[in-house]
């Protein structure tokens, strides 16, 4: 792995190595100080973001090294129309590490391409956002003890929450884990996610509108924004922001081991009084992120020691065609017109988008 633009670029194995270093560097901190000296970190976020820049910068400054930033589109030349290819190749000559966040799908495969240093994706639209998962997996671990065998419920924007998937990716790797998709009709989990993710691997799942009638059976309860930036009408938005809220009645039908994670921010989904119960997780995660970053941040400058090439991140059957159009409207290859369109095939010869993994229709 050199990049890390999807959490399975990750093996269990690597990630239990990750979650190792993570919890020795919380222990020791002293021993990590200067394991970064003199490499220099940019965070390049055209979107806005509060924890994780701040931890990844953080992790950064925490293991002795620099870090420049851009935050937000409007400060950077992006403002000006400059394309993440041209960005990533100019900052790429200056740093020894990137971490990008980007509002469409896919973005961080067109820095991969053109970058000379490790490219992590700190969350591109509605896709992915694989140190969430980090620091979500950490939080799983030191409060259950381990990932098998654990009944997890998502509730909320599953559509559109990069959070969901990343995490849904990942636990579908582990023996004994089922999930339960709670969510209103217009915000389910997308079928790239339910198919390759759940279907395929034969996890045991439920869809449901409810979240008190399936509150009481859940090991860890990952509740989530309504992403109320990717809304194609602020109507809709309106209609279905409220959908869920986690009082403290509701988290009184809860298991007493029932665990309450959320990435933050949170805007009205879970009330502040749940805060101080022992079973609310949530800012325990975002400490968990940096030290996840962190652990992270110095495994991906120790491989890159090695001449291991860049790798390039896509599917191996990805082909170019002008056949074939990308029919999300979210994917990076909608505004940069000059990428190459690259697209890959499923076993019963479907045709996905390499970018987004949205279904591709025929020209
Ligand atoms: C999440 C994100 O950006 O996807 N936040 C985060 O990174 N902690 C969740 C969200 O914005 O709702």
């Amino acid at each position: 792995m050199k990049n890390l633009l999807n959490i399975l670029d990750l093996s269990e194995k690597e990630i239990e190595e990750l979650i190792a270093t993570a919890e020795d560097i919380d222990a020791n901190p002293d021993k990590y100080r200067d394991a970064c000296k003199h490499k220099i970190l940019a965070t390049l976020f055209f979107e806005p973001s509060t924890r994780t820049r701040l931890s990844f910068e953080t992790a950064m400054l925490s293991l002795g090294g620099g870090v420049v930033s851009v935050a937000g589109a409007n400060t950077s030349s992006a403002a000006k129309g400059e394309s993440v290819a041209d960005t990533v190749e100019v900052v790429s000559g200056y740093v020894d590490i990137i971490a990008m966040r980007h509002p469409k799908e896919g973005a961080p495969y067109v820095a991969v391409r053109h970058s000379s240093v490790p490219v992590i994706n700190a969350g591109d639209g509605g896709h992915y956002h694989p140190t969430q998962t980090l620091a979500d997996m950490l939080t799983i671990y030191r409060e259950k003890g381990g990932f098998e065998n654990l009944k997890i419920g998502f509730c909320g924007d599953l559509k559109y929450g990069r959070t969901v998937h990343s995490l849904i990716s990942a636990m579908s790797r582990y023996k004994g884990v089922e999930f339960v998709l709670i969510s209103p009709e217009e915000l389910k989990l997308p079928s790239f996610v339910k198919r390759d993710y759940i279907e395929e691997k034969g996890i045991s799942y439920i869809e449901s509108e409810s979240l008190e009638d399936n509150i009481g059976s859940l090991d860890v309860l990952y509740m989530t924004r309504i992403q109320k930036e990717r809304f194609g009408s602020e109507e809709e938005y309106e209609r279905l922001k409220d959908s869920y809220i986690l009082t403290e009645e509701k988290m009184r039908l809860a298991g007493k081991e029932t665990i309450v994670l959320h990435p933050l921010p949170r805007v009205n989904e879970i009330s502040v009084k749940v805060d101080d119960d022992p079973r609310a997780c949530y800012f325990r995660q975002t400490v968990n992120g940096k030290l996840m970053r962190m652990a992270l941040i110095l495994k991906m400058l120790e491989k890159n020691k090695s001449s291991e090439k860049n790798d390039g991140a896509f599917q191996e059957n990805t082909f170019v065609s002008d056949k074939y159009d990308c029919t999300n409207p979210h994917c990076i290859c909608e505004c940069e017109q000059e990428l190459s369109r690259l697209f890959y095939k499923d076993k019963t010869g479907k045709v996905f988008c390499a970018y987004c993994e949205h279904e591709a229709s025929e020209k």
